[in-house]
């Protein structure tokens, strides 16, 4: 599977939430480069828990960032993250259990949340941010 790969089209207008992206895409690139490694390998479930732990840290400040400037999608928004943290808990379950099906589970549900969240959802308040001029 190819890696996600992030460039300006991608940005949200404030320089620490896109430098925040391109390390959570990093993260997910080498989750979903690990996809051959046997499941019960202690390095997938590691390096989930090490990405999860850092999109918990990125979504609050993005939601931080809608809440200081009245982003109209915030409670849509933080649903989305809600959404992904439940997943990204159950992926660090299964790992943990080493269910066979994971690596495939990560590499699709992975890659389909980027395109579908930071590439979609994330420039919805990207524009908004834009006509704010933060910096
Ligand atoms: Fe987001």
């Amino acid at each position: 599977m190819e890696n996600v790969v992030w460039d300006e089209r991608y940005s949200v207008h404030v320089r620490a939430l896109d430098e925040q992206h391109q390390k959570l895409i990093k993260m997910i690139n080498a989750l979903i480069g690990l996809s051959e490694v046997s499941v019960g390998s202690e390095a997938i479930s590691d390096a989930l828990t090490e990405m999860t732990n850092y999109a918990q840290y990125h979504f609050s400040k993005e939601e931080q960032y809608m809440l200081e400037y009245d982003f109209p999608g915030y409670q849509s928004h933080k649903r989305e993250h809600r959404e992904f943290k439940r997943k990204a808990a159950d992926l660090c379950l299964n790992a943990m259990q080493n269910k066979t099906t994971v690596p495939m589970e990560i590499r699709k549900y992975l890659k389909h949340w980027c395109v579908n969240h930071i590439f979609k959802s994330d420039l919805k308040y990207g524009a908004f941010f834009k006509k704010k001029d933060i910096k």
